[in-house]
């Protein structure tokens, strides 16, 4: 790629990514894009399948999207949300407030899923301590759980992705079995009343545990984690960052779920997959335990530089009109019934996949372990022109949530030849 790559590892350092081996394992050094598709700086075209990571809800270069964008800029780009506020963050405040499954909600802004994350038990904790009831200081999670890298909420996810070194660091948690296990409700909703005297809150990724590889519970088992949460005070924790804005089929899985959460965590498909922007929603019970004296003990003393930056607010605002008038959840559902009709038919019967998984446009093809076939079957799929990425021995498709019968059409047969040739070598 001329001298792209070399350019890149002399200076960048990729998350999540060995540098030492970086070059070896065929990075996409990705100049433009075009709708679905990501070009890179030779010109070869890639199907984005993963959806830049699970953040691009209509695509990429969206006309609306970037018009919107220039416009704030001509405007500003950002003013702080520290005791100020903005136009365009109130009015995307008031936007989301219309649709998030969160009653009464107040929105405090950060930039990743991770400190979208982070805030709300931050806030958890405060709600108790504001409220006189400071015993209640623990978090309830789920094996296999995944909500981001700082370490709070990487305290809260089941480790894994090689961040087991960081376990000293991380706090105790008491820990529900993962969604692989059918008991798994059961179980976290007898846990919920044996530590409801200090049980601050109950995290769960609504429907689908994203990065355990999408393992997915059944929407009515949520209701009774919901009741457990009511009966005892705990307060309930969506986070619906890799599931909301349309992913699984609903605008939030919460809603499948029949589920209304004290505070919710949202991001990636947040600004369409423009800008970095998360956000945590807190209901009234939780905003009012924090209202007190100017300056007193239960303000929430937390907060980020670029938190509900105007840029990304204005994006995120016309992306939640585009979801609407586009009838993007319409097409969701429309490709993942193609999606799994076609995953049955073409590549279940393929000797290394032991299972496939899939809700809304979240699919996770899981072959059989070892000899590096995750990611092997990637590399053959970039390859072929689909940009794939593996989590361990599952294959995801994630992709854009206005993909095509078509785009549909070729992810699978790319696949299809992906996996083929990996089981011969
Ligand atoms: C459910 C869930 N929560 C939180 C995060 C962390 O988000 P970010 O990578 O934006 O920090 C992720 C990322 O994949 C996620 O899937």
């Amino acid at each position: 790629m001329s001298g792209w790559i070399e350019r890149d590892e002399a200076v960048v350092w990729h998350g999540f990514t060995q540098m030492a081996t970086y070059a070896d394992n065929v990075p996409v050094i990705v100049e433009r894009g075009e709708g679905r598709e990501l070009i890179d700086v030779e010109g070869r075209r890639y199907l984005d399948a993963i959806s830049s990571l699970w953040v691009t809800t209509l695509g990429h270069r969206v006309p609306e999207l970037d018009r919107a964008l220039a416009d704030q800029a001509a405007r500003i780009a950002h003013s702080t949300m520290l005791g100020n506020g903005n136009r365009v963050t109130i009015e995307l405040a008031e936007a989301l407030a219309e649709i998030v499954p969160v009653d009464d909600p107040h929105f405090l802004f950060a930039s990743d899923g991770a400190a979208a994350v982070e805030q709300a038990l931050k806030i958890a904790f405060q709600y108790w301590s504001n409220i006189g009831e400071s015993e209640r200081k623990s978090y309830l999670a789920f094996s296999d759980a995944y909500h981001g890298d700082t370490i709070g909420s990487l305290s809260v996810g089941a480790g894994g992705f090689g961040t087991d070194l960081f376990d000293p660091l991380r706090f105790p948690v008491v820990r529900a079995p993962g969604f692989d296990d059918p008991a798994c409700m059961t179980t976290a909703t007898k846990l919920i009343f044996e530590h409801a005297h200090d049980l601050a809150a109950v995290i769960v990724e609504p429907l689908v545990q994203g990065a355990a590889g999408m393992r997915m519970a059944p929407a009515e088992d949520f209701g009774m984690l919901a009741e457990a949460c009511q009966e005892t005070g705990a307060l309930l924790i969506c986070d619906e960052v890799a599931t909301g804005f349309g992913r699984t089929g609903t605008l939030f899985a919460s809603e499948q779920c029949g589920v209304s959460p004290d505070l919710m965590a949202i991001g990636k498909g947040l600004t369409g997959g423009y800008l970095p922007m998360a956000a945590t929603a807190a209901n009234q019970r939780v905003y009012d335990a924090f209202l007190g004296e100017d300056l007193g003990p239960k303000t929430l003393y937390h907060g980020h530089s670029y938190s509900g930056n105007a840029l990304a607010s204005a994006v995120a605002l016309k992306h939640i009109e585009l979801f609407r008038s586009w009838n993007v959840i319409d097409n969701v559902r429309a490709r993942s019934a193609q999606l799994g009709a076609l995953l049955d038919e073409v590549i279940a019967p393929l000797e290394p996949v032991v299972d496939i998984r899939l809700r809304g446009l979240m699919c996770g093809v899981e072959l059989e372990p070892g000899n590096r076939r995750g990611r092997r079957a990637c590399a053959a799929a970039v390859e072929r022109g689909v940009l794939l990425r593996p989590l361990g021995d599952v294959v995801v498709i994630m992709p854009p949530l206005t993909i095509t019968e078509d785009e549909i059409e070729r992810i699978v047969h790319t696949l299809r030849a992906a996996i083929t040739e990996v089981a011969q070598t």
